[in-house]
């Protein structure tokens, strides 16, 4: 009867005496794995366990450790092509589908990217500029600069810019070295994008070469403080060398810009002077913008073509290199459209050999393998509930292998023979935070280009090809300085005459 009544109940005689000792390990397991289940069962999202915390400390490790791409890649495999991780404790969707990604990119509530705040802060970046600007009121602000800038008459201009610059460079070298020899091409690529960018958005002259520089060692402190956790930033000799980069960037910039206001105090007339530095030094003083937001949108407006567009079209002469029969090809269409003269807008849309191939290499070989995005609302995606405050990353080089085209893992300009839907082929993202650059980037590659060719074929260094660069597969692929795939040789073609657009 006392075992009956709980008044009386004493736990550890009762457990004794109706179970064996062995048994209270089985419970608390049970326990365990019953409690495992319940948050796994929390999300129906395939993914790893969360496991009493250890799951996300283990994939936010992971990221750090294998960088984003790698880390983005390696969970894709393991989980599929729609599933979730955590970062620094925060739920992360994975998505390479090219479903998933267009709703993605279509809607006005995935606008804000994530990061580490103390990370952005170190760059300059948080709630600062537009490319991580994280803060939606504030990034709507900045973007129509941006937009303005990078359409209408500046994209325009931009065409004979490119055309003029890379002449000069291509000159400077042929003076400097009589004979063709081999020489690193990516810093080249980064010179005149630094170049070809000053000149329509700055106008003041700088040293490239420290300025490249600058920039590569801001683009690395980017990269690597862009997820750090919060402890991270406790201990100061971990992070002050970024630091340092990004505030020897900075200065520059700054210095730059107060040249760029003594000139404009100076001028009687503004209209033919109203640039993009222009627009925003302009828009501080009306009050619209803070002297830190015109520095930092300046910066980004300069690192975004030496930090991508260099890249690719480092990639694109390796793979001519590589290809000679479709460097025949494009030779054939530019010589049939241009003859003997420059390129000018109207040849623009006549080159499909060369747009297709443009749009291979960065199928094929990508700088830019992702998209960070954040949720900032409740929302579905492909059937799966995304909760507000959710991080995305649009796995949008794995898409491009993944969907749609006929020789996906093979370099090849069938794989663009046909019109590729929309949906599955977007490099520059799209929508609202899309690539605001993606316009002028096409003209400046398409420019670039067709100027190199009709000026020298390329040879890269014997033995090398993409496949031997160690991918560095994070934010965006920057080859290691170091690579002899780097050096190139550009052999002077005989029959292109001096002249800059056919005068
Ligand atoms: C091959 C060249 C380029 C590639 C592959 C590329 C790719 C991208 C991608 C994927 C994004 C993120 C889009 C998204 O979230 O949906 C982006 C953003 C951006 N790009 Fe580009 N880009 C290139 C060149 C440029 C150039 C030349 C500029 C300007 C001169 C530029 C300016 C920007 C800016 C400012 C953003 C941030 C936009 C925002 O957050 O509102 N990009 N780019």
């Amino acid at each position: 009867m006392e075992a009956f009544n709980p008044m009386q109940y004493n736990i550890t005689s009762v457990v004794s005496e109706t179970m064996p000792i062995a048994t209270v390990p089985v419970l608390l397991l049970i326990g365990f794995l019953f409690l495992m289940w319940t948050c796994e069962e929390a999300t129906t999202i395939p993914g790893p366990g969360y496991c009493m915390g250890i799951g996300p400390l283990i994939s936010h490790w992971r990221f750090l450790w294998m960088g984003i791409g790698s880390a983005c890649n390696y969970y894709n495999k393991m989980y599929g092509e729609f599933m979730r991780v955590w970062i620094n404790g925060e739920e992360t969707l994975i998505i390479s589908k090219s479903s998933g990604m267009f709703h993605v990119m279509k809607y006005g509530h995935y606008t804000s990217r994530f990061g580490s705040k103390l990370g952005l802060k170190c760059v300059g970046m948080h709630e600062n500029g537009i490319i991580f600007n994280n803060n939606p009121e504030l990034w709507k602000e900045i973007r129509p600069f941006f937009t303005k800038a990078l359409s209408g008459p500046g994209l325009v201009r931009m065409l004979s810019i490119c055309v003029d610059s890379t002449a000069e460079h291509l000159n400077q070298l042929t003076e400097s070295a009589p004979k063709p020899e081999y020489f690193n091409s990516l810093n080249l690529m980064r010179r005149i994008m630094l170049d070809t960018s000053n000149r329509l958005f700055l106008g003041i002259p700088l040293d490239e070469n420290k300025v490249v520089l600058k920039i590569q060692n801001y683009f690395d402190a980017w990269q690597a403080l862009l997820l750090k956790p919060d402890i991270y930033f406790k201990i100061s000799w971990l992070y002050k060398k970024y630091e340092k980069s990004a505030k020897d960037l900075k200065e520059v910039i700054e210095i730059l810009i107060e040249k760029k206001r003594q000139e404009l105090f100076k001028l009687e007339k503004l209209e033919d002077h109203m640039d993009f530095a222009s627009q925003l030094i302009f828009a501080q003083s009306r009050g619209d913008l803070t002297g830190e937001m015109v520095n930092q949108c300046v910066l980004e407006m300069l690192i975004a073509a030496p930090d991508t567009l260099s890249v690719t079209l480092f990639f694109m002469l390796v793979l001519i290199a590589e290809h000679p029969q479709v460097e025949k090809e494009m030779m054939k269409e530019i010589e049939a459209v241009m003859g003997d003269r420059d390129i000018q807008s109207e040849d623009i849309p006549k080159l499909k050999v060369v747009e297709n191939f443009i749009l291979e290499s960065m199928r094929y070989q990508p700088v830019v393998d992702l998209v960070m995005r954040k949720a900032l609302q409740d929302d579905v995606i492909d059937g799966y509930p995304v909760k507000k405050g959710t991080n995305i990353i649009l796995n949008i080089g794995r898409i491009h292998k993944l969907e749609f085209f006929p020789k996906p893992n093979e370099f090849s300009l069938d794989n663009f023979e046909k019109n590729v839907p929309h949906r599955y082929f977007q490099p520059f993202g799209f929508g609202p935070r899309g690539c605001v650059g993606k316009f002028i980037a096409m003209v400046m590659m398409k420019a670039i280009l067709v100027t190199f060719l009709r000026r020298c074929s390329i040879r890269t260094l014997k033995d090398q090809g993409l496949n031997h660069i160690p991918k560095n597969n994070d934010l965006s692929m920057h080859p290691d300085e170091s690579q002899p795939l780097l050096q190139m040789l550009f052999v002077p073609r005989n029959n292109v005459s001096n002249n800059h657009h056919g005068e």
